[in-house]
């Protein structure tokens, strides 16, 4: 277990903000998780459950706990436990584990469902927390069940996927079992049999481009990897979390108002009375792709994605955020949300 006083935070975060915390805490395996659990159990002290970093916005130094996972196993989980079909592969990963290594063993060794969700940053437990989503993909279409410790009592509990209460970017973990529990591993449910799905944006056009209209799924991992890193910048040239804000869910009568306005304004249908705008056209829209305030800037070429441009400060991010958030609020009449954590 790692336990470090005072410790720099400047590695666990990929906006690349460079602020400290009073102490941080690494859990390697279940029994540590327990150990660590004491402590947040029995200290006065504040405490944050991080991942990668991939989704946090440090403001300032933080005076409390900083917790991580590096459970990094794996393991086949026994079929005839929980099979619904031959066709199912039940995988276990450690919470530490990187997301996208899942993906990529997942696609060598032929177990589908994740190909859509190649190149997301952050971890295994992130992706339980976080519901992680891209391409018409969602972490909950594959997650199994959750296993945790529970903080107050140290004891090792699972979750099934219905009891997550999974949505767009939301579960329990975010809201009532906020920092009630450190998960351990997830158990991802995998198809033998490929189902590609192409639809959503610009991945049947770029496949087609290189010539693919039926693609393997070592093909279309690639294509989404190439469409991400086309429009997304490297944390490790350009801090940043990725998508800054969340995609806000409007009624259908405003999105019908607003539809009238901004011919071909672009809309994902969630049921027959909500309706999915990207923020990234809004804040387009706004004037505000590629600008700057400060240090902190609108990458130019995905605007929902803020980032560092070099030695911004977490206050100079709030700064720019905020105005972002005002700017739309008035051209648009909706309220955006950060998808980040702001601590
Ligand atoms: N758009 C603009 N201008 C921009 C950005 C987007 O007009 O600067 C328009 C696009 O033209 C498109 C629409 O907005 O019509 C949606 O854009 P995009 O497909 O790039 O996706 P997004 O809604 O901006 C969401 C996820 C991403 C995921 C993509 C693709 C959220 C908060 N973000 O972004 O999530 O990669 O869809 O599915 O839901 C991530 O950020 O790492 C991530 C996994």
């Amino acid at each position: 277990m790692k336990d470090i006083l005072d410790c720099s935070l400047l590695a666990h975060n990929t906006f690349g903000i460079d602020a400290r915390c009073r102490r941080f805490l690494e859990f390697e395996t279940v029994d540590e998780a327990r150990q660590v659990a004491g402590i947040l159990a029995q200290s006065d002290m504040p405490f944050i459950i991080v991942g990668e970093g991939s989704n946090l916005l440090l403001t300032r130094d933080y005076e409390g706990i900083v917790v991580h996972s590096a459970i990094c196993d794996k393991a086949m989980v026994m079929a005839d436990a929980c099979a619904e079909s031959a066709d199912d592969v039940f995988v276990s990963y450690g919470s530490g584990v990187t997301w996208d290594d899942v993906v990529a063993e997942s696609v060598s060794n032929g177990w589908h469902g994740a190909e859509n969700l190649s190149l997301i940053p952050g971890e295994v437990g992130a992706s339980a927390v976080q519901n992680i989503g891209a391409y018409g993909a969602e972490a909950k279409d594959l997650i199994f069940d959750v296993e945790a410790v529970e903080i107050a009592t140290g004891n090792v509990v699972r979750m099934f996927n219905a009891d997550c209460q999974y949505a767009y970017r939301q579960s329990r973990f975010k809201h009532e079992w906020k920092n009630k529990y450190l998960i351990t591993h997830v158990t991802y449910r995998f198809s033998r049999t490929f189902t590609p799905d192409l639809d959503y944006g610009n991945i049947r056009h770029s496949l087609e481009a290189k010539g693919i209209v039926t693609p393997t799924a070592e093909e279309l991992r690639h294509t989404i990897i190439e469409i991400r890193q086309a429009k997304l910048p490297d944390p490790k040239v350009m801090g940043n979390a990725g998508s800054f804000f969340m995609n806000p869910v409007i009624g259908r009568d405003v999105y019908e108002r607003l539809a009238a306005q901004y011919e071909g304004m672009p809309h994902y249908v969630v049921d027959n009375e909500h309706i999915k705008i990207p923020a990234g056209w809004m804040i387009e829209q706004c004037g505000w792709k590629g600008r700057s305030l400060g240090r902190a800037g609108v990458h130019d070429r995905q605007a929902l994605v803020l980032v560092n441009r070099g030695g911004a400060t977490g206050s100079e991010v709030v700064t720019l955020y905020e105005q972002i958030i005002k700017d739309v609020k008035a051209k648009f009449g909706i309220e955006i949300h950060p998808e980040v954590n702001v601590i």
